[in-house]
């Protein structure tokens, strides 16, 4: 027995389909709620495809008027789906710009832009003088052996110079460098002469903390090694370095003594009315040479260490080393 279905039927199976479809798809919230949709309604095994199914029970002349009927159903849905997912994907970009929206025309918060430290600007003023005489600049480690802060400087052990030179030691037996002259024999011997080079640094000392003292501070050291090279090369240079970085103040050499100098000197400069130490030189020493494997027949040589904490006091009128360590910033944003 055949069940017979009338064009009646279909029609308002459509008809009914129509309207359930139109309010489903209004009804979706997103795509993947639409997509469940599409396929439901005019998938292989949706309900259109059923009603379709159907068709083939009518009487012949009826298959095309509800074939045409479908076809228009199908579309509707087509485009209703496609409308609404332009409708749901829409909502959703709108929903993420305004929570993702900054408001350009909000009053900024002040960054203050940081500038360099008083005692970095004084070592890159101290290395640009020297490099515009044609120096070069170097580094060496801050803890050292031994040998590179002391025995190659000519300060053997026992050597009475330790003593104004103490430091922090650590197990292995090196130590943190209590001057930056042993950049010195690190750089010889990595490079023959002509050497003319700086070398700035921060070096230790064990030191009690007051006005002038630190047990940690800066240091720049100078040296040229050259044939030829003579005390008056040594007092021409320093002179023009201290002339650029002073100004035209009164320039002193006194005798001194470092074991890694000979003859050694300090120099002094006149600064407000009275006298005032700021670094040590020397003729490089031909048992520094020698230990170099240089002929100092041959070889000759001028050394400088300059303090820079003097240097940065002394040219901003600083009276107290220790504020240049304790980042106070109203004492900073001077600079
Ligand atoms: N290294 C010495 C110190 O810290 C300073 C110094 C003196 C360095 C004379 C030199 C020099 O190169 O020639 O006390």
């Amino acid at each position: 027995m055949s069940i017979t279905v009338s064009l009646e039927d279909l029609t308002a199976q459509l008809e009914q389909l129509e309207a359930e479809a139109a309010r489903a798809i209004a009804a979706a919230a997103d795509a993947a709620a639409l997509e469940q949709l599409r396929v439901g309604l005019l998938g292989k095994k949706g309900k259109l495809s059923a009603v379709l199914g159907a068709m083939g029970k009518l009487p012949g002349p009826d298959r095309p008027v509800i074939g045409q009927r479908a076809n228009v159903l199908k579309e509707l849905v087509s485009r209703l789906l496609a409308e609404r997912l332009g409708a749901v994907k829409a909502a959703a970009l709108a929903e993420r710009i305004a929570a993702e929206s900054l408001d350009v025309t909000a009053p900024c918060r002040h960054v203050p832009p940081g500038h360099r430290h008083p005692l970095i600007s004084t070592i890159e003023e101290i290395v640009d003088i020297f490099s515009g005489l044609g120096y070069r600049m170097s580094e060496g480690p801050e803890i050292e052996t031994d040998y590179y802060n002391f025995t190659a400087l000519n300060i053997p052990e026992h050597h009475p110079a330790r003593d104004m030179q103490d430091t922090f030691y650590l197990e292995d037996g090196r130590l943190l460098r209590t001057h930056t002259s042993p950049v010195q024999i690190r750089y010889l011997e990595n490079n023959p002469p002509p050497v003319r080079v700086i070398a700035p640094g921060r070096v230790y000392r064990r030191d009690a903390v007051d006005a002038t003292h630190s047990p940690v501070f800066h240091q720049v050291e100078v040296l040229a090694i050259d044939e030829g090279l003579d005390f008056t090369h040594l007092r021409g240079t320093v002179t023009a370095f201290l002339q650029q970085f002073f100004g035209d103040l009164p320039v002193r050499f006194r005798a001194s003594y470092f074991p890694f100098t000979e003859p050694s000197a300090e120099v002094d400069v006149q600064w407000r009315g009275r006298w005032l130490e700021v670094m040590g030189c020397g003729m490089v020493d031909p048992a520094v040479l020698t230990g170099m494997g240089l002929d100092p027949e041959r070889w000759s040589g001028f050394a400088a260490g300059l303090g820079v904490e003097r240097f940065c006091m002394v040219r901003h009128g600083i009276d107290d080393i220790r504020r240049l360590y304790t980042s106070d910033l109203r004492f900073l944003e001077q600079f």
